[in-house]
């Protein structure tokens, strides 16, 4: 058989063979795939759109030796009105083990992960809304240990739109813990009155000063309510040439708007960290990886 295209291509025969075969696979695992099959199934489901955090997911299970699957939303049944726990559920009984998620709506991972599925399913944050971006964080934190050793007493400036960025607010519950200091540094419009405890700086060359690390934000333009004076803006809160610490190490976590958060200038000159952050996100995104997978072998 080179094709399956119409039952009405097989004959009776066929179709008990293809049967028979069924009935044997649920029972024998082909010698080739029991290594695989050990590890599991690892599927990518996107609701927003991503360049690093998905190729990087991607990578680090195929280094793993895991089977990857990216589910498409728009192919889906998703587009027949099935909602996503009960795809969830079904992907999960075809053989999915994790599930790498990323969403627009805050809370919505969690109230996924209280459903009851009917085989074991893990599932991975890859970046909700503007509440959080764990493995974002996991990556920022390896990144910056490498170049800074113990983040404790370090000065990390972290500037731009602090309201809507996810990866602020997971770095900020990490990287506090670990004893730096952190300081946030926006125009009004962009502080969120929800982080309590963090420092504020509203002039860039203040907040900038003595940093260890400074790292930009990209304005999320899908997430703004208002208009911003981007020119302004701009103008305030670009970092540059004039305003970057000679010391400090510069990142971001992509994509970075050239010319508006960041100059072009400074980018091609000091931009090596930015880079380097995403090779580190496949090492760390593995090791999440096979810790859960681990879980799963147990
Ligand atoms: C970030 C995100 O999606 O939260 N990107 C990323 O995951 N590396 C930041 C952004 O989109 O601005």
């Amino acid at each position: 058989m080179n094709h399956l295209i119409d039952i009405k291509n097989l004959k009776n025969e066929e179709i008990l063979e293809i049967i028979e075969l069924a009935k044997y696979y649920e029972k024998h695992v082909p010698e080739g795939t029991q290594r695989k099959k050990q590890k599991g199934s690892v599927v990518l489901l996107f609701f927003e759109n991503s360049t690093r955090t998905r190729f990087s997911f991607e990578m680090a299970s195929r280094k793993l030796g895991l089977d990857v699957f990216n589910f498409e939303a728009q192919n889906s049944s998703i587009s027949k009105g099935e909602g996503v726990f009960d795809t969830l559920n079904n992907l999960n009984a075809i053989g999915c083990d994790i599930a790498i998620i990323r969403h627009t709506k805050e809370g919505f991972i969690e109230e996924l992960a209280r459903k009851h599925y009917a085989y074991e399913l893990s599932l991975v944050n890859a970046g909700e809304g503007k509440s959080s971006h764990p493995t974002q964080a996991l990556l920022d934190f390896y990144t910056l240990t490498k170049h800074l050793g113990s983040l404790d007493g370090k000065k990390i400036v972290i500037v731009g739109d602090i309201t809507h960025s996810r990866v602020a607010k997971s770095n900020i519950e990490l990287l506090s813990r670990f004893g730096a200091k952190i300081v946030c540094c926006s125009p009004d419009y962009f502080k969120d009155s929800t982080l309590k405890h963090i420092k504020y700086e509203f002039d860039i060359n203040t907040a900038l000063k003595d940093a260890d690390a400074v790292m930009g934000l990209r304005i999320q333009k899908e997430r703004l309510e208002n208009q911003i004076p981007l020119a302004n803006y701009i103008k305030d809160y670009q970092i540059n040439e004039k305003n970057m610490p000679k010391n400090a190490i510069l990142m971001h976590p992509g994509p970075v708007n050239r010319d508006v958060e960041i100059s072009s200038a400074l980018l091609d000159t000091k931009g090596d960290v930015i880079i380097e952050q995403p090779r580190n996100g496949v090492f760390v995104r593995m090791a999440v990886l096979d810790i859960i997978f681990e879980g799963v072998q147990r």
